[in-house]
């Protein structure tokens, strides 16, 4: 690929910006920040690892969008974290005025673009950004499910003393609390983990997973997750990138699958080189359908906030 952008240059996009650049996905990449300087500072630090890492793909800084034109893919990471005295309410009008801004860039510099949405709430931001873009639904995909997949299968990794690469895991539904780990899929080297941890211990994993988030927000102090958020993004660059055809948790836009319409939400998706190229329905049990219907009303309630 000629060109991949990465908006917002706080610690999600720059972490993102330096995998993308490390692994080569693209001749170029282009770190777009509002803020003066420090997308052009850490694109220049970046690019002077180059030589030492041994990689060619040019990272650029750039305030505005004319230096993206043409970019392939555009990784949303832009948007307003909450603050003191800010309602849940404020920070969605404000992140859904920044995403409906940059969004529009989008659309008008590289017509032909695939979006990755991180910027939270991502379901709802992944809607906007279809919304003001016109896009369809194969070119506009939320990151999330490979992220709370990933921290579902670092716990059983760190509770079963095995490689991480030996579990299979599939958490959907929205990114919160609200998400919902399919433990009946979940295997350890092909043996279902239902047959090697009892179920009080499951239960415990899959609540730390739910938390997952939170609990590095608290840790931190100030600030959230970032190195794990920026591996699930480009995760999602590299399928489309070498049109892997990867299947792969992530927000999509539903139209009837899982009994779902007319809503983003994490299901399994295959992503390859025109982005999202099929939805995949898996078997739930009723609890689990329960939960998913129940996550999709949470971020249901979300988008009816929203006006566009
Ligand atoms: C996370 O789960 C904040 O969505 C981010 O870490």
């Amino acid at each position: 690929m000629d060109r991949i952008t990465v908006v917002g240059a706080g610690h999600v996009g720059a972490t993102a910006a330096q995998r993308i650049a490390e692994r080569e996905l693209a001749r170029e990449v282009v770190v777009v920040d509002i803020l003066e300087g420090v997308p052009q500072g850490k694109a220049l630090d970046q690019w002077e690892s180059a030589p030492v890492e041994g990689f060619d793909t040019r990272v650029i800084g750039a305030q505005g969008y004319e230096e993206t034109a043409g970019s392939g893919i555009y990784v949303v990471t832009a948007g307003l974290a909450r603050k003191p005295g800010m309602s849940r309410d404020d920070l969605l009008r404000m992140n859904t005025e920044i995403i409906g801004g940059i969004s529009e860039e989008i659309a008008r510099h590289s017509p032909d673009s695939i979006i990755i949405m991180v910027t939270n709430p991502l379901d709802v931001m992944s809607y906007v950004a279809m919304k003001k873009t016109g896009f369809d639904r194969q070119r506009v995909v939320g990151m999330a499910g490979i992220l709370d997949t990933a921290r579902f299968r670092s716990f059983i990794a760190l509770e079963l003393n095995v490689s991480v690469q030996d579990i299979q895991a599939l958490v959907l539904g929205g990114h919160g609390d609200s998400m919902v780990p399919i433990v009946s899929t979940v295997t350890v080297g092909g043996i279902p983990l239902t047959e090697m941890l009892a179920a009080d211990r499951i239960e415990a994993l899959v609540d730390r997973t739910r938390k997952g988030g939170g609990e590095i927000v608290s840790l931190l102090g100030t600030g959230s997750a970032y190195y794990a958020p920026s591996s699930a993004a480009v995760q999602m660059v590299e399928a489309i990138v070498r049109d892997k055809k990867r299947i792969l948790p992530c927000a999509a836009w539903l139209e009837g699958e899982f009994g779902l319409d007319g809503i983003f939400l994490g299901v399994p998706c295959k992503l390859g080189s025109a982005g999202l190229e099929a939805v995949l329905e898996v078997p739930l049990t009723d609890g689990e359908k329960q939960a998913l219907n129940a996550s999709a009303d949470a971020v249901r309630g979300t988008m009816e906030l929203l006006s566009l």
